[in-house]
This record gives structure tokens, C-alpha cells and sequence, in this order.
């Protein structure tokens, strides 16, 4: 029987500061105490799927750092939480990556990466992909990694007989045929518009036409206001939590992450999101990537106590 989940995707070490507001272009502003916190959009689902798995299945990730100390501490932490990192490899040649953010004080945040090792995986590392996907039940991409390297791990993974979730983050244009190999896409309201177009302010319409260019299941982010599915060519809304956010950052990557535990659980699609939209509730109420995270304790106490919006 087929069980766990497989992340490939970027690890960066966060380098962050919380100032009163966002700068605009030109603006400098004074911040307050800088950190670096384990980040990266890959690591950060694997590191949701691991807590919220909680030792039920595996969950491994593929990916890439430095031979630095900030790749150690990334790959330690991410053992940490449960994850097996022996297909995290070495980059000779490139740093670890690193994400530059600012977060305001309502959360909201600015994020600038410089890919350095994630940017070095090759397409020629595709059929090392393969053995890690064997036997597992859910992969997990994003696009912080090389387009023609998720491409081919999104086709092996189906191959495989995996079923795959694309957060398409951060947006960017995409070739023609990207989604095909695609069970469900994940884009938050930003990279909706970028992938749907102009006049797609309806969730409804905004979800078809993202169908229309291959995925099987569209899954809108919408941040507070919880989640719009269109599976099977049905479209409906799952309603978030009220919380009071204190920092956005990773919330998407917990949700994704959450989703995928859930699904490979064999829990149903509506029950899943709401199950991920409490996960990404509980992370916006703490600060940084990675440790904002919550456990599956956290997570079943925190949908016993609350209902959703
Ligand atoms: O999604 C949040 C993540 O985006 C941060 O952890 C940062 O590393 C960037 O990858």
C-alpha cells in the first residue's frame, strides 16, 4: 500500500526584519530586530507535512543546499521535524539560498530569494527523483526549483502513480502544457491572476480557466477568507478561521503541506481543505516560516475549539 508524502522543492535560510510598513521602491525604513529563520517554500511543506503526519507516514524532501552552515542548519532542522533528508544533496558551486523579508505590522510581507544551491539541481537528477517516489502516496512541487526539473519530477511522479500538487509560487510564466501532469494546483489570489488572466475576478471563472490549461482540480488560496475547489467540474467555497494574524509568511506552504497529509490520510477533498485551512489559521498567529508551523496536536485541539468563518 502506498504511503507518504514527497516534497521537491527549494530550502533557504530566511533573513528577516519586521518594520511599521512595507518600503516602496526607493524607500528606506527602519526595521527591528533582524533573524534568519529556516525557510524556503519546499522545506516549509515538508516541514508541515512531518508535523502535521506526526510519524504516521514518511515524508521525505528533495532538494538542494550549500556545503555551508546555513544548509546544515536548514537540513538539521528539517530532520528535526521529521523529515528524511537523505535526497537533499550538496551543491559544489552554489550557496545555500536565502530569502530576504520584511513583514509589516499586520503581517503582510515582502520577499525577495536568491536561489543559490536550489537553482542547481538538473533534469539529469530526475531518475534519482524517481526511486525516492516509489511507494509514496503524494508529491508536493512548487517553483522555487528549476521549471524543466519540476516539470520532469511532475512527470515521474505521475508515472509513479503519485498524486501531485503544484503550488505554482512564486508566479511566473509558465510553458505550454506545465500543468498536464498536474492532480491539483494550489495558487494563491496573485498567481490566480497570473496564470487566469485579465477578468477573472470570479472565483468560478478564475478556477475553470486555470482547469482549462491541464490541472485536474484547482484549489483558489484565498489567505483569510479560507479556500475555492473546483473539482470535478464542481466549485465551491471552504471557509477560513478568524485569528489575528501576526505574520503571513509560509502560511500558503503550511496549507499545501496540511493538504497533503490529509489527502494521503485518505481523507476527502472538502474535509481536507478545511483541515488545511486551520493549519494555515494557526501559522499566520506566529512568526517566521518554519516555526510557525503547528502540530497535528495543535491542529486537532485547535479544530475542536474553533469553527471556521
Ligand atoms: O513561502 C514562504 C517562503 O518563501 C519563505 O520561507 C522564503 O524562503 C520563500 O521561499
Amino acid at each position: 500500500m502506498r504511503s507518504g508524502v514527497v516534497v521537491v522543492g527549494s530550502l533557504n535560510m530566511d533573513f528577516v526584519v519586521r518594520t511599521g510598513h512595507l518600503p516602496v521602491a526607493g524607500e528606506t525604513v527602519l526595521g527591528h530586530a533582524f533573524r534568519t529563520i529556516p525557510g524556503g517554500k519546499g522545506a516549509n511543506q515538508a516541514v508541515s507535512a512531518a508535523k502535521l503526519a506526526a510519524g504516521r507516514m514518511p515524508v521525505k524532501m528533495i532538494g538542494r543546499v550549500g556545503l555551508d552552515a546555513y544548509g546544515d542548519r536548514l537540513k538539521a532542522g528539517l530532520a528535526g521535524a521529521g523529515v528524511d533528508v537523505s535526497a537533499v544533496g550538496a551543491s559544489r558551486t552554489q550557496p545555500t539560498g536565502v530569502a530576504f523579508i520584511t513583514v509589516d505590522q499586520e503581517g503582510a510581507n515582502q520577499i525577495v530569494v536568491a536561489p543559490g544551491a536550489n537553482a542547481d539541481i538538473q533534469p539529469g537528477d530526475a531518475e534519482a527523483i524517481r526511486r525516492v517516489f516509489r511507494g509514496a502516496g503524494v508529491a508536493l512541487f512548487q517553483l522555487e526549483t528549476p521549471l524543466e526539473v519540476v516539470a520532469a519530477a511532475m512527470r515521474i511522479a505521475r508515472e509513479e502513480g503519485l498524486l501531485t500538487i503544484l503550488d505554482p509560487a512564486p508566479a511566473c510564466p509558465l510553458p505550454d502544457g506545465f500543468l498536464k501532469d498536474v492532480d491539483i494546483v494550489t495558487p494563491n489570489e496573485t498567481e490566480a491572476a497570473a496564470l487566469a488572466g485579465v477578468g477573472a475576478e470570479d472565483p468560478l471563472e478564475c478556477a475553470r480557466r486555470i482547469a482549462s490549461l491541464g490541472a485536474g482540480t484547482v484549489i483558489l488560496k484565498l489567505g483569510a477568507n479560507g479556500c475555492f475547489a473546483l473539482s470535478d467540474g464542481e466549485g465551491f467555497h471552504v471557509p477560513g478561521f478568524a485569528v489575528e494574524a501576526v505574520d503571513t509568511t509560509a502560511a500558503g506552504d503550511t496549507f499545501n503541506g496540511a493538504l497533503a497529509v490529509a489527502l494521503a490520510e485518505g481523507t476527502e477533498l472538502r474535509e481536507a481543505l478545511r483541515f488545511a485551512n486551520a493549519a494555515a489559521a494557526i501559522s499566520v498567529t506566529r512568526e517566521g516560516a518554519q516555526p510557525s508551523v503547528p502540530t497535528r496536536a495543535e491542529l486537532d485541539a485547535f479544530l475542536s475549539t474553533h469553527s471556521a468563518l
